[in-house]
């Protein structure tokens, strides 16, 4: 079971250790790939469009690519973000953007469509909904079926300030997540999905994409025809 961690800050706070618990329980602490941000992708769109017809001339392709390589090949994603400002954090947000050629309403990945994925997120006190939320729309418009999230206040700037009673909460919770992930065995493409693949399909088929290379991806792949990302 290969997990891969996008971690929307570069420190080991208390989001870190939380996304941490659940992956080792995934996986026994084996096959876990983790990136940092900014550390590992340290940019932020540059609204040239250049990714829409060919990914490598993105100009932070080469890093972008590291990640999503891992990403791709991935049984399971977790990603963690600290809630800042009620929303996911500026790094987290920055990869979604550049990753938004990924999304359904362009050239989605096929292999996104069988994927698992794992949103968690701490405050001090609010905001955790909107900043798992931010993530998992982007997963969603990935063509990813199966996301669960967490978003835990824990009364702390870190994760020493966390109280023991807390941990053991989270402890528990993370136990629970794990297994919930281990036990789906078959990951089913939801209503949602599917519609929204339907529309973008109907866009690219009435040429309302972004191109004639983007439908030229959409054909290739079948899905103009009878053939969709999901089994
Ligand atoms: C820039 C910044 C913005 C924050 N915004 C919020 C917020 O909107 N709501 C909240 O409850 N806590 C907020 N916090 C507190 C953190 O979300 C909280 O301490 C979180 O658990 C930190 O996670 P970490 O230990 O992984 O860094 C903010 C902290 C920082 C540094």
């Amino acid at each position: 079971m290969k997990v891969v961690m996008i971690h929307g800050q570069n420190h080991k706070g208390s989001t870190y250790n939380i996304g941490r618990m659940v992956a080792d329980k995934i996986s026994n602490g084996e096959n876990v790939v983790e990136f940092f941000l900014p550390r590992d992708l340290n940019h932020f769109c540059a609204g040239c469009y250049t990714c829409i017809d060919d990914d490598t001339k993105c100009p932070y392709y080469e890093e972008k690519n590291r990640i999503m390589k891992e990403v791709e090949s991935a049984d399971v994603l977790i990603f963690t973000t600290p809630t800042y400002c009620m929303r996911a954090s500026a790094p987290m947000k920055s990869f979604l953007d550049l990753t938004f050629n990924y999304w359904m309403a362009h050239r989605p990945r096929k292999c996104m469509f069988s994927k698992k994925a794992i949103v968690i997120s701490t405050a001090a006190g609010a905001g955790t909904k909107k900043a798992v939320k931010d993530v998992s729309d982007a997963l969603f418009n990935w063509g990813v079926p199966y996301v669960v999230t967490y978003g835990i206040s824990v009364q702390a700037m870190n994760w020493n300030g966390v109280k023991d009673k807390k941990k053991q909460k989270i402890e528990k919770v993370t136990t629970k997540i794990a297994n919930k992930v281990l036990n789906n065995k078959s990951v089913k493409v939801g209503i949602k999905t599917k519609a929204m693949f339907m529309m973008m399909r109907m866009m690219q088929k009435n040429n309302m994409g972004s191109g004639e290379i983007e439908r030229a991806y959409w054909e290739k792949n079948g899905w103009l025809d009878k053939g969709r990302p999901w089994k």
